[in-house]
């Protein structure tokens, strides 16, 4: 039996931890224990508590409550609880999600004490290194023994930097590579067939399905730069008002506190007055790929939506310069729009022409955990 650290802390990784949880429970009880670790990065209920309730993810054994700060003092606090955490449960492995600051934060401390780290969302690039997740990612995948690439592009990426997909016996001077595949696309699979029964979120909106855009924002580079911001919040106010269509926008609280705190008054009011915008908490995991599989168009700087769009066969406009998910912008499904106006409307334009038609499995085939889970057995 190996034990296994899995550290969470922010929602994505919340979310994307239920795949492997589940995987563990049903087929690999008799090889893997896994030990849930919550750094507390994210801790408003809906940014946290909500998915452990309607997902049935094993409760976390411990919470770190980190809370939010500086990059430094947030990823700094983690690192010293997770290192004592560490040294007291000895895991033969920990396991970490993405590019966060829980992220980088579990590597490390876990690297420094010698034990194995899997990576699961390794080799993702946008190259932009202003980023702080492209920092995180590079340096989380430089201190992994074991790394779970999603796509072709993510295991390129690694080979440039170096890494192999040839090792037969792993270690940390020899890390192992695979291509795994997506692991939310197993969780979409897994629970869109539950949602039809648990979500009333388009009814609840008055939603008409088809529709309606479903658009999130969260990315410090767009949340802290109000020009940036007040350009999007114009263009989906145009684009609102020119179409008659409904925008739904489940708000995270980042993008909340830069609404008030920095978008102009008056165009604030304009805004909350357009009753085609619906600025709404954020919500579940139901009611989330309810609306993505509802809706007409995704608009996002999300990470997780960029996807989640594409398997649910909906044209997304991205509010980036870079997208790591390039293979959807590849396939004409997604165009990078940047934080610009005419960037935006022009693209909800051109995909709204689009037919959903041919979405090519390029996230795998929804068994992802199992992949992983496997390997960490075999090779660990
Ligand atoms: C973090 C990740 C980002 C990921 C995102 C997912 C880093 C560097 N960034 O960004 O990669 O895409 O999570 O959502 O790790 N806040 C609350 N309540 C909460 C959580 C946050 O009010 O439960 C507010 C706080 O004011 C906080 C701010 O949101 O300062 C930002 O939170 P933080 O976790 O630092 O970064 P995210 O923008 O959420
Ligand atoms: N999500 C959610 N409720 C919301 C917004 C997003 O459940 O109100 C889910 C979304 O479906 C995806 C994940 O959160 O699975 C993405 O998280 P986020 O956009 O915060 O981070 P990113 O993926 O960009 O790191």
């Amino acid at each position: 039996m190996k034990k296994i650290l899995t550290i969470i802390g922010a929602r994505p990784q919340i979310i994307k931890a239920s795949a492997i949880s589940r995987c563990i429970a049903d087929k690999f009880g008799e090889q893997l224990e896994e030990i849930i670790v919550h750094t507390g990065q994210h801790y408003d209920p809906e940014m946290s508590e909500v998915f452990f309730k309607e997902m049935n993810i094993p409760r976390p054994k411990f919470n770190l409550h980190s809370g939010s700060g500086t990059h430094g003092r947030q990823t700094g606090k983690m690192i010293e609880s997770l290192e004592s955490l560490m040294m007291q449960e000895k895991p033969d492995a920990v396991l970490v999600y993405g590019d966060t600051n829980s992220t980088i934060a579990g590597a490390l401390a876990a690297v420094k004490l010698l034990i194995p780290v899997v990576h699961v969302e390794a080799g993702l690039r946008s190259f932009n290194k202003r980023m702080p997740e492209e920092i995180n990612r590079i340096a989380t995948d430089h201190m992994s023994t074991l790394l779970f690439a999603p796509t072709d592009q993510a295991i390129e990426n690694l080979l440039k930097e170096g890494f192999s997909t040839e090792q037969k016996t792993v270690d940390l001077d020899h890390p192992g590579v695979f291509k795994c595949g997506d692991i939310m696309y197993d969780n979409s699979l897994h629970f869109s067939a539950l949602a039809e029964h648990h979500s009333s979120i388009t009814a609840k909106l008055g939603l008409t399905e088809g529709n309606f855009i479903l658009c999130t924002i969260h990315r410090d580079s767009n949340t802290d730069h109000p020009e940036r911001l007040t350009a999007i919040f114009r263009a989906l106010n145009e684009l609102s008002l020119k179409h008659k269509t409904d925008i739904v926008l489940p708000i995270h609280p980042r993008t909340k506190n830069a609404i008030a705190n920095t978008l102009d008054e008056r165009f604030q009011q304009e805004l909350f007055s357009n009753e085609h915008i619906k600025i709404i908490d954020p919500v579940g995991f139901f009611d989330i790929i309810t609306l993505e599989r509802d809706c007409k168009m995704v608009i996002t700087d999300s990470g997780g939506l960029q996807k989640e769009a594409y398997f649910f066969r909906k044209c997304c406009v991205i509010l980036r310069e870079q997208t790591e998910w390039v293979e959807i912008v590849e396939q004409g499904k997604a165009i990078l729009a940047d934080a610009n106006i005419q960037r935006i409307t022009d693209a909800y334009d051109v995909l709204s022409t689009r037919h959903a038609d041919t979405f090519p499995a390029i996230f795998g085939d929804g068994n992802a955990a199992e992949f992983i889970c496997s390997k960490i057995s075999e090779l660990l």
